[in-house]
């Protein structure tokens, strides 16, 4: 195996708090490596550009306390082609890079699959506040923005108790309802709403009604932006007519993106930061790192993006063609837990709320 010398770091797709603690401990712990460190910046994009900043210990300072990502982030359309990708390659050997950690979501990790497959090792590491990656227990930016979640939803609680209203809350969550489960539980909502289940808006209806005979106040009630553009705006107005309770919408959006990591994510992130960085070291590419359980882990990253599909049930004839059936049956045990535990949650902010 060649001597490993020089090492290139991005972040790519939505940006998650937590992405700079992991930029650091990469740099740090490959420069006590005696590494290089190349952050490049903007993402793929700024890989087809050759926008390169070497990266010392100092230029990591006073970051893991920052949201947002200093490396900057992009969506790139040309990283999908073969040009796009062979350019990449091109600009790797020239800078004398010898493998990139990259930090996103799935996109990010279909890019780092196409780059190994290209020549250039790569290792993902999981960085979205939605925590749709399948192959780990939490994703970088997940606990901050469920965090973000209960601050924002903590203080229309105090108001809609004076003023005996509802509030419905979209939280972010494109494919998964992690966010909105999690929050609904901990905020004590009286529902929540995700893509996953079907919801019934009948038993809500009935069941606020009787909360207000029984003298309650304030309600809230989570839906995950999963559901569709129109559902959680449409909800509140029919909790209203329906009711006859006051009822607010909010929608927190971006605001969930940003803002000062937790500790949680600190942690998880220089973890997963410092095991990409042993990985590429002992030549060990394409894969993601993951917690499971309290242990960091690593996925291959082909084998995580299946398993997103298993749990997506968006997989095609052929995706499984070639995997040993072993790899089959640790991949769909890990999704259907994944899955129990989801509906277990998401029962419980009923059950609890009754
Ligand atoms: O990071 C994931 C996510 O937050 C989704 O929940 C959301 O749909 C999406 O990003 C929006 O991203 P953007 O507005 O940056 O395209």
């Amino acid at each position: 195996m060649a001597e490993f010398k020089k090492i290139g770091i991005l972040t790519s797709g939505g940006d998650a708090p937590g992405m700079n603690a992991a930029i650091r401990s990469v740099t740090r712990y490959a420069i006590y490596k005696n590494i290089e460190v190349v952050g490049i910046m903007n993402g793929y994009q700024g890989l087809l550009d050759s926008q390169l900043r070497s990266m010392l210990e100092g230029d990591v300072s006073h970051v893991i306390d920052r949201g947002g990502t200093m490396l900057y982030t992009s969506r790139c359309e040309e990283f999908k082609t073969d040009a796009g990708l062979r350019k990449a390659v091109e600009i790797c050997k020239q800078n004398e890079i010898d493998g990139i950690v990259t930090i996103g979501g799935d996109g990010t990790f279909r890019g780092a699959n196409d780059l190994c497959k290209y020549g250039i090792p790569c290792i993902g590491l999981p960085g979205t506040i939605d925590n749709d990656i399948a192959c780990t227990d939490a994703t970088i930016g997940f606990d901050t923005a469920m965090n973000t979640v209960l601050n924002m939803v903590d203080r229309l609680r105090d108001t809609g108790e004076s003023h005996a209203r509802c509030n419905v809350v979209e939280v972010m969550g494109r494919k998964a309802g992690d966010i909105a489960i999690h929050t609904a539980i901990a905020l004590g909502a009286e529902a929540v709403a995700i893509r996953e289940y079907v919801f019934n808006e009948e038993y809500l209806y009935e069941k606020m009604l009787t909360a207000k005979k029984n003298g309650k106040r304030c309600f809230i009630v989570i839906v995950s932006e999963g559901t569709g553009r129109l559902f959680s705006e449409a909800l509140a107005e029919q909790i209203q007519t329906k009711t006859g309770i006051s009822t607010n919408f909010a929608k927190l959006a971006h605001i969930q993106r940003g803002g000062s990591p937790s500790l949680v994510d600190r942690v998880l992130a220089t973890r997963m930061g410092c095991e990409a960085v042993e990985l590429l070291t002992n030549g060990i590419a394409g894969r993601v790192v993951c917690l499971q359980g309290r242990d960091i882990v690593s996925v291959d990253i082909k084998l995580s993006q299946i398993m997103d599909k298993m749990l997506n049930n968006t997989l095609k004839s052929g995706d499984l063609d070639g995997i040993p059936p072993e790899n089959i049956e640790m991949m769909q045990k890990r999704v259907n837990e994944r899955i129990e535990y989801k509906k277990f949650q998401y029962d419980l902010v009923d059950i609890l709320s009754r």
